[in-house]
Protein backbone atom coordinates (compact mmCIF):
# COMPACT_ATOMS: atom_id res chain seq x y z
CA UNK A 1 0.00 0.00 0.00
CA UNK A 2 1.54 3.36 -0.77
CA UNK A 3 1.73 5.54 1.85
CA UNK A 4 0.20 8.36 0.01
CA UNK A 5 -2.73 6.77 -0.36
CA UNK A 6 -2.82 5.82 3.53
CA UNK A 7 -2.17 9.76 3.88
CA UNK A 8 -5.33 10.55 2.19
CA UNK A 9 -7.55 8.55 3.82
CA UNK A 10 -6.00 9.65 7.34
CA UNK A 11 -7.00 12.99 6.11
CA UNK A 12 -10.45 12.44 5.29
CA UNK A 13 -10.98 10.09 8.10
CA UNK A 14 -9.78 12.98 10.24
CA UNK A 15 -12.14 15.39 9.26
CA UNK A 16 -15.24 13.96 9.25
CA UNK A 17 -14.65 12.92 12.86
CA UNK A 18 -16.96 14.25 15.34
CA UNK A 19 -17.11 14.24 19.02
CA UNK A 20 -20.31 14.84 21.07
CA UNK A 21 -21.13 13.90 25.32
CA UNK A 22 -17.65 12.40 25.40
CA UNK A 23 -18.16 9.58 22.17
CA UNK A 24 -16.32 9.75 19.13
CA UNK A 25 -17.44 8.56 16.24
CA UNK A 26 -17.27 9.54 12.16
CA UNK A 27 -19.83 10.69 9.74
CA UNK A 28 -19.50 9.04 6.35
CA UNK A 29 -19.74 12.05 4.53
CA UNK A 30 -20.08 15.76 6.17
CA UNK A 31 -22.76 17.69 3.85
CA UNK A 32 -24.90 14.35 2.60
CA UNK A 33 -24.59 12.21 5.90
CA UNK A 34 -23.38 13.78 9.07
CA UNK A 35 -24.78 11.29 11.49
CA UNK A 36 -23.19 7.94 12.84
CA UNK A 37 -24.55 5.09 10.70
CA UNK A 38 -24.34 1.09 11.93
CA UNK A 39 -22.41 -0.17 9.62
CA UNK A 40 -20.38 2.64 8.21
CA UNK A 41 -19.25 2.55 11.37
CA UNK A 42 -17.80 -0.93 11.25
CA UNK A 43 -16.46 0.04 8.14
CA UNK A 44 -14.63 3.17 9.69
CA UNK A 45 -13.42 0.89 12.55
CA UNK A 46 -11.89 -1.76 9.69
CA UNK A 47 -10.32 1.71 8.31
CA UNK A 48 -8.92 2.71 11.42
CA UNK A 49 -7.51 -0.36 12.45
CA UNK A 50 -4.40 0.83 9.81
CA UNK A 51 -3.96 4.16 10.27
CA UNK A 52 -5.10 4.64 14.62
CA UNK A 53 -6.27 1.90 16.29
CA UNK A 54 -7.62 4.40 19.20
CA UNK A 55 -9.86 5.78 17.26
CA UNK A 56 -11.10 2.53 16.17
CA UNK A 57 -12.15 1.34 19.40
CA UNK A 58 -13.87 4.76 19.90
CA UNK A 59 -16.20 4.60 16.80
CA UNK A 60 -17.35 0.88 17.80
CA UNK A 61 -17.73 2.23 21.54
CA UNK A 62 -20.21 5.10 20.41
CA UNK A 63 -22.08 2.87 17.75
CA UNK A 64 -23.22 0.04 19.89
CA UNK A 65 -24.03 3.24 22.76
CA UNK A 66 -27.77 2.89 22.02
CA UNK A 67 -28.21 0.01 21.32
CA UNK A 68 -32.24 -0.44 22.03
CA UNK A 69 -33.33 -2.87 25.25
CA UNK A 70 -33.92 -6.05 22.66
CA UNK A 71 -30.50 -5.70 21.84
CA UNK A 72 -31.58 -4.42 18.40
CA UNK A 73 -28.70 -1.91 17.23
CA UNK A 74 -30.25 1.14 15.19
CA UNK A 75 -28.73 1.95 11.95
CA UNK A 76 -28.41 5.93 13.13
CA UNK A 77 -27.56 7.91 15.64
CA UNK A 78 -28.36 11.31 15.56
CA UNK A 79 -25.95 12.85 17.99
CA UNK A 80 -26.46 16.04 17.09
CA UNK A 81 -29.41 17.48 14.79
CA UNK A 82 -28.10 19.31 11.89
CA UNK A 83 -30.22 22.17 10.80
CA UNK A 84 -31.71 21.80 6.68
CA UNK A 85 -31.01 17.91 6.64
CA UNK A 86 -34.49 15.81 5.28
CA UNK A 87 -35.14 14.14 8.74
CA UNK A 88 -36.92 10.71 9.13
CA UNK A 89 -39.27 10.96 11.84
CA UNK A 90 -38.56 7.16 13.04
CA UNK A 91 -40.35 7.01 15.81
CA UNK A 92 -37.82 7.50 18.63
CA UNK A 93 -35.88 11.20 19.07
CA UNK A 94 -32.08 10.47 18.85
CA UNK A 95 -31.97 7.04 16.73
CA UNK A 96 -33.22 5.11 14.09
CA UNK A 97 -35.88 2.44 14.53
CA UNK A 98 -34.53 -0.39 12.25
CA UNK A 99 -30.80 -2.11 11.63
CA UNK A 100 -27.96 -2.47 9.03
CA UNK A 101 -26.03 -5.85 8.09
CA UNK A 102 -23.85 -6.71 11.51
CA UNK A 103 -20.11 -5.82 9.43
CA UNK A 104 -19.28 -5.39 13.32
CA UNK A 105 -18.29 -9.07 14.24
CA UNK A 106 -15.90 -8.74 11.66
CA UNK A 107 -14.89 -4.95 12.94
CA UNK A 108 -14.67 -5.77 16.52
CA UNK A 109 -12.52 -9.00 15.49
CA UNK A 110 -9.86 -6.75 13.06
CA UNK A 111 -9.79 -4.32 15.92
CA UNK A 112 -8.84 -7.35 18.36
CA UNK A 113 -6.53 -8.64 15.90
CA UNK A 114 -4.81 -5.47 15.69
CA UNK A 115 -4.57 -3.92 19.56
CA UNK A 116 -4.99 -7.25 21.59
CA UNK A 117 -6.68 -4.89 23.73
CA UNK A 118 -8.71 -7.68 26.22
CA UNK A 119 -10.65 -4.87 28.25
CA UNK A 120 -12.17 -3.22 25.02
CA UNK A 121 -13.21 -7.03 23.93
CA UNK A 122 -14.46 -7.62 27.23
CA UNK A 123 -16.59 -4.57 27.33
CA UNK A 124 -18.21 -4.46 23.72
CA UNK A 125 -19.04 -8.30 23.52
CA UNK A 126 -21.56 -8.28 25.89
CA UNK A 127 -23.42 -5.82 23.33
CA UNK A 128 -22.42 -7.80 20.50
CA UNK A 129 -23.85 -11.45 22.16
CA UNK A 130 -27.09 -9.07 23.05
CA UNK A 131 -27.23 -7.50 19.01
CA UNK A 132 -26.61 -11.23 17.89
CA UNK A 133 -29.28 -12.91 19.72
CA UNK A 134 -31.90 -10.53 19.01
CA UNK A 135 -31.07 -11.00 15.06
CA UNK A 136 -31.09 -14.87 15.68
CA UNK A 137 -34.68 -14.66 17.35
CA UNK A 138 -36.32 -11.52 16.56
CA UNK A 139 -35.62 -11.53 13.13
CA UNK A 140 -36.46 -15.53 12.84
CA UNK A 141 -39.12 -16.03 15.03
CA UNK A 142 -40.65 -19.46 13.33
CA UNK A 143 -36.69 -20.92 13.67
CA UNK A 144 -36.24 -20.79 9.90
CA UNK A 145 -32.27 -19.91 9.88
CA UNK A 146 -32.91 -17.03 8.10
CA UNK A 147 -32.43 -13.63 9.12
CA UNK A 148 -35.56 -11.11 7.78
CA UNK A 149 -35.18 -7.57 7.16
CA UNK A 150 -38.49 -5.30 7.64
CA UNK A 151 -37.31 -2.50 5.45
CA UNK A 152 -34.87 -1.97 2.46
CA UNK A 153 -32.88 0.38 3.89
CA UNK A 154 -31.79 -2.45 6.70
CA UNK A 155 -29.92 -4.03 3.49
CA UNK A 156 -27.74 -1.11 3.40
CA UNK A 157 -28.91 -0.90 -0.22
CA UNK A 158 -31.81 1.50 0.23
CA UNK A 159 -32.89 1.73 -3.58
CA UNK A 160 -32.09 -1.78 -4.88
CA UNK A 161 -34.25 -3.05 -7.53
CA UNK A 162 -33.81 -6.44 -5.60
CA UNK A 163 -36.71 -4.76 -3.50
CA UNK A 164 -39.14 -3.66 -6.46
CA UNK A 165 -41.15 -6.65 -5.81
CA UNK A 166 -42.05 -6.81 -1.95
CA UNK A 167 -42.37 -2.85 -2.32
CA UNK A 168 -44.66 -2.94 -5.38
CA UNK A 169 -42.50 -1.07 -7.57
CA UNK A 170 -41.91 -1.22 -11.65
CA UNK A 171 -38.31 -2.01 -12.70
CA UNK A 172 -38.04 1.48 -14.18
CA UNK A 173 -39.18 4.25 -11.01
CA UNK A 174 -38.39 7.40 -9.72
CA UNK A 175 -36.19 7.93 -6.58
CA UNK A 176 -39.31 10.10 -5.24
CA UNK A 177 -41.71 6.66 -5.91
CA UNK A 178 -38.81 4.41 -3.92
CA UNK A 179 -38.76 6.43 -0.88
CA UNK A 180 -42.64 6.58 -0.46
CA UNK A 181 -42.88 3.38 -0.60
CA UNK A 182 -39.63 2.89 1.96
CA UNK A 183 -41.14 5.96 4.33
CA UNK A 184 -44.56 4.16 4.72
CA UNK A 185 -42.91 1.12 5.86
CA UNK A 186 -41.47 3.19 8.92
CA UNK A 187 -44.62 4.42 9.44
CA UNK A 188 -45.83 0.99 10.11
CA UNK A 189 -42.87 0.02 11.93
CA UNK A 190 -44.03 2.75 14.55
CA UNK A 191 -47.64 1.52 14.26
CA UNK A 192 -46.48 -1.96 14.96
CA UNK A 193 -44.73 -0.21 17.90
CA UNK A 194 -41.18 -1.57 16.68
CA UNK A 195 -42.74 -5.19 17.19
CA UNK A 196 -40.87 -6.58 13.86
CA UNK A 197 -41.62 -10.55 14.54
CA UNK A 198 -45.48 -10.99 14.76
CA UNK A 199 -46.50 -7.64 12.96
CA UNK A 200 -43.98 -6.11 11.11
CA UNK A 201 -43.40 -9.50 9.31
CA UNK A 202 -46.53 -8.93 7.65
CA UNK A 203 -45.01 -6.06 5.66
CA UNK A 204 -41.97 -6.36 4.43
CA UNK A 205 -40.22 -9.76 5.19
CA UNK A 206 -37.25 -10.35 2.77
CA UNK A 207 -34.74 -12.71 3.32
CA UNK A 208 -31.58 -10.47 1.67
CA UNK A 209 -28.68 -12.24 0.58
CA UNK A 210 -26.05 -10.12 1.60
CA UNK A 211 -27.40 -9.48 4.61
CA UNK A 212 -27.63 -13.55 5.46
CA UNK A 213 -24.04 -14.17 3.97
CA UNK A 214 -22.84 -11.38 6.70
CA UNK A 215 -24.53 -12.94 9.39
CA UNK A 216 -22.66 -16.58 8.09
CA UNK A 217 -19.54 -14.66 8.38
CA UNK A 218 -20.19 -12.32 11.80
CA UNK A 219 -21.25 -15.71 13.69
CA UNK A 220 -17.95 -17.17 12.52
CA UNK A 221 -16.10 -14.19 13.90
CA UNK A 222 -18.15 -14.23 17.49
CA UNK A 223 -17.17 -17.35 17.39
CA UNK A 224 -13.28 -16.01 17.72
CA UNK A 225 -14.30 -13.68 19.83
CA UNK A 226 -15.77 -16.35 22.15
CA UNK A 227 -12.88 -18.43 22.23
CA UNK A 228 -10.39 -15.35 23.16
CA UNK A 229 -12.33 -14.74 25.86
CA UNK A 230 -12.76 -18.82 26.82
CA UNK A 231 -16.50 -18.94 26.66
CA UNK A 232 -17.13 -22.16 24.82
CA UNK A 233 -20.58 -22.74 25.52
CA UNK A 234 -21.04 -19.19 23.54
CA UNK A 235 -18.58 -20.53 21.27
CA UNK A 236 -20.00 -23.96 20.18
CA UNK A 237 -23.50 -21.89 19.79
CA UNK A 238 -22.49 -19.32 16.98
CA UNK A 239 -20.44 -22.21 15.00
CA UNK A 240 -23.82 -24.12 15.35
CA UNK A 241 -25.92 -21.05 14.28
CA UNK A 242 -23.75 -20.24 11.71
CA UNK A 243 -24.38 -24.15 10.00
CA UNK A 244 -28.05 -23.30 10.72
CA UNK A 245 -28.03 -20.04 8.55
CA UNK A 246 -25.32 -21.46 6.12
CA UNK A 247 -27.73 -24.56 5.26
CA UNK A 248 -30.58 -23.02 5.26
CA UNK A 249 -29.74 -20.69 2.63
CA UNK A 250 -28.41 -23.10 0.67
CA UNK A 251 -31.69 -25.16 1.05
CA UNK A 252 -34.45 -21.74 0.71
CA UNK A 253 -32.42 -19.45 -1.78
CA UNK A 254 -30.48 -21.21 -3.88
CA UNK A 255 -31.31 -22.73 -7.68
CA UNK A 256 -29.42 -23.90 -10.30
CA UNK A 257 -26.13 -23.01 -8.49
CA UNK A 258 -27.52 -19.29 -8.26
CA UNK A 259 -28.60 -17.68 -4.34
CA UNK A 260 -31.73 -15.43 -4.74
CA UNK A 261 -33.44 -13.12 -1.99
CA UNK A 262 -37.10 -14.67 -0.88
CA UNK A 263 -39.52 -12.55 0.37
CA UNK A 264 -43.03 -13.34 2.51
CA UNK A 265 -42.92 -16.53 4.79
CA UNK A 266 -43.55 -18.45 1.50
CA UNK A 267 -39.88 -17.94 0.29
CA UNK A 268 -41.09 -16.51 -3.03
CA UNK A 269 -37.52 -15.79 -4.79
CA UNK A 270 -36.49 -12.50 -6.57
CA UNK A 271 -34.73 -13.30 -9.33
CA UNK A 272 -33.17 -9.72 -9.97
CA UNK A 273 -29.66 -10.03 -10.66
CA UNK A 274 -27.40 -7.35 -8.60
CA UNK A 275 -24.02 -8.09 -6.65
CA UNK A 276 -26.01 -9.89 -4.07
CA UNK A 277 -25.52 -13.11 -6.18
CA UNK A 278 -22.17 -12.80 -5.06
CA UNK A 279 -22.29 -11.91 -1.40
CA UNK A 280 -22.50 -15.82 -0.38
CA UNK A 281 -18.55 -16.08 -1.46
CA UNK A 282 -17.84 -14.41 1.81
CA UNK A 283 -18.45 -17.27 4.79
CA UNK A 284 -18.02 -19.74 2.07
CA UNK A 285 -21.29 -20.62 1.52
CA UNK A 286 -20.88 -21.73 -2.56
CA UNK A 287 -19.21 -24.66 -3.38
CA UNK A 288 -16.15 -24.19 -5.36
CA UNK A 289 -17.49 -25.39 -8.73
CA UNK A 290 -20.61 -22.76 -7.69
CA UNK A 291 -18.28 -20.30 -6.90
CA UNK A 292 -16.05 -20.70 -10.18
CA UNK A 293 -19.34 -20.78 -12.29
CA UNK A 294 -20.59 -17.71 -10.66
CA UNK A 295 -17.44 -15.36 -11.62
CA UNK A 296 -17.34 -16.91 -14.84
CA UNK A 297 -21.28 -16.62 -16.09
CA UNK A 298 -21.70 -13.50 -14.34
CA UNK A 299 -18.90 -11.57 -12.48
CA UNK A 300 -16.49 -11.80 -15.60
CA UNK A 301 -19.46 -12.09 -18.75
CA UNK A 302 -20.05 -9.26 -20.54
CA UNK A 303 -23.71 -9.22 -20.39
CA UNK A 304 -23.55 -9.49 -16.87
CA UNK A 305 -21.01 -7.43 -14.54
CA UNK A 306 -17.94 -6.81 -17.19
CA UNK A 307 -17.92 -3.04 -17.60
CA UNK A 308 -14.43 -0.99 -17.94
CA UNK A 309 -14.89 0.07 -14.05
CA UNK A 310 -15.69 -2.88 -11.79
CA UNK A 311 -18.03 -3.97 -9.98
CA UNK A 312 -21.43 -2.67 -11.12
CA UNK A 313 -24.33 -3.05 -8.36
CA UNK A 314 -26.86 -4.49 -11.07
CA UNK A 315 -26.39 -6.38 -14.12
CA UNK A 316 -26.66 -5.15 -17.53
CA UNK A 317 -28.64 -7.69 -18.33
CA UNK A 318 -31.42 -6.24 -15.93
CA UNK A 319 -34.39 -3.51 -16.79
CA UNK A 320 -33.87 -1.62 -13.24
CA UNK A 321 -30.08 -1.21 -14.36
CA UNK A 322 -28.89 2.43 -14.55
CA UNK A 323 -25.60 3.71 -14.18
CA UNK A 324 -26.20 6.50 -12.74
CA UNK A 325 -29.03 5.43 -10.52
CA UNK A 326 -28.97 4.66 -6.44
CA UNK A 327 -27.62 1.27 -5.75
CA UNK A 328 -28.98 0.55 -9.52
CA UNK A 329 -26.06 0.13 -11.43
CA UNK A 330 -22.58 2.49 -9.95
CA UNK A 331 -19.86 0.66 -8.25
CA UNK A 332 -19.82 0.99 -4.39
CA UNK A 333 -16.44 0.22 -2.84
CA UNK A 334 -18.03 -1.66 -0.03
CA UNK A 335 -19.66 -4.25 -2.55
CA UNK A 336 -15.98 -4.41 -4.31
CA UNK A 337 -14.60 -5.05 -0.84
CA UNK A 338 -17.25 -7.82 -0.39
CA UNK A 339 -16.81 -9.39 -3.27
CA UNK A 340 -12.82 -9.36 -3.50
CA UNK A 341 -12.96 -10.73 0.07
CA UNK A 342 -15.55 -13.65 -0.60
CA UNK A 343 -12.99 -14.06 -3.84
CA UNK A 344 -10.30 -14.82 -1.78
CA UNK A 345 -11.98 -17.78 0.02
CA UNK A 346 -11.97 -19.48 -3.04
CA UNK A 347 -8.85 -18.61 -3.73
CA UNK A 348 -9.45 -16.45 -7.28
CA UNK A 349 -6.86 -14.07 -6.47
CA UNK A 350 -6.84 -13.02 -10.14
CA UNK A 351 -9.92 -11.64 -10.43
CA UNK A 352 -9.93 -10.45 -6.57
CA UNK A 353 -6.93 -8.00 -7.64
CA UNK A 354 -8.77 -7.04 -10.60
CA UNK A 355 -11.82 -5.77 -8.25
CA UNK A 356 -9.08 -4.16 -5.91
CA UNK A 357 -6.88 -2.39 -9.36
CA UNK A 358 -10.46 -1.25 -9.97
CA UNK A 359 -11.47 0.07 -6.51
CA UNK A 360 -8.36 2.22 -6.79
CA UNK A 361 -8.41 3.42 -9.87
CA UNK A 362 -11.44 4.89 -9.52
CA UNK A 363 -10.74 6.97 -6.05
CA UNK A 364 -7.42 7.84 -8.42
CA UNK A 365 -9.44 9.23 -11.30
CA UNK A 366 -12.70 10.57 -9.00
CA UNK A 367 -12.05 11.13 -5.72
CA UNK A 368 -13.68 9.84 -2.07
CA UNK A 369 -17.03 10.01 -3.44
CA UNK A 370 -20.18 7.58 -2.55
CA UNK A 371 -20.55 5.20 -5.97
CA UNK A 372 -19.14 5.79 -9.38
CA UNK A 373 -20.33 5.37 -12.79
CA UNK A 374 -19.06 1.59 -14.08
CA UNK A 375 -18.19 3.05 -17.75
CA UNK A 376 -16.60 6.44 -17.28
CA UNK A 377 -15.50 5.93 -13.29
CA UNK A 378 -17.11 9.38 -13.07
CA UNK A 379 -17.44 10.11 -9.25
CA UNK A 380 -21.52 10.07 -8.30
CA UNK A 381 -23.42 11.03 -4.87
CA UNK A 382 -21.54 12.36 -2.18
CA UNK A 383 -18.40 14.22 -1.20
CA UNK A 384 -15.40 12.96 1.18
CA UNK A 385 -17.12 9.94 1.46
CA UNK A 386 -15.68 7.43 3.79
CA UNK A 387 -15.75 3.89 2.23
CA UNK A 388 -13.24 4.50 -0.34
CA UNK A 389 -10.64 3.96 2.37
CA UNK A 390 -12.10 0.24 2.95
CA UNK A 391 -9.07 -0.23 0.28
CA UNK A 392 -6.77 -0.18 2.51
CA UNK A 393 -8.25 -3.84 3.69
CA UNK A 394 -8.33 -5.34 0.46
C1 LIG B 1 -27.11 5.60 2.31
C2 LIG B 1 -26.66 4.16 2.03
C3 LIG B 1 -26.43 3.39 3.32
C4 LIG B 1 -25.45 4.16 4.20
C5 LIG B 1 -25.89 5.62 4.41
C6 LIG B 1 -24.80 6.45 5.06
O1 LIG B 1 -28.36 5.59 2.92
O2 LIG B 1 -27.60 3.51 1.23
O3 LIG B 1 -25.91 2.13 3.07
O4 LIG B 1 -25.32 3.53 5.43
O5 LIG B 1 -26.16 6.21 3.15
O6 LIG B 1 -23.61 6.36 4.34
Amino acid sequence: MKSSFQDEVRELMKKNRRETDGYEYTVPSPKSYPYQWLWDSCFHAVIYSYIDIEAAKRELESVVARQFENGMLPHMIYWEKVDGMLDIEWGKEDTSTITQPPIIGYAVCKVYEKSGDKKFLEKIYPKLWHYTRYLLNDRDPRGNHLIGIINPDESGEDDSPRFDVPLGLPPKHTLDENFKKRLALVEKNKACNFDAPFCMKNNFWVKDVPFNAIMVEHLYRMQDLADELVRAEDKEYFSEQADKVKHAMREKLLENGVMWPAYSEKYIKMKVATWAIFAPMLGKIYTNSEAEDIVENYLLSNDHFRTPFFLPTVSKSEESFDPDGFWRGPVWIFTNWMVYRGLLEYKMYGVAEQIRNSSMQLINKSGFREHFNPFTGEGQGAHNFTWGGLILDM
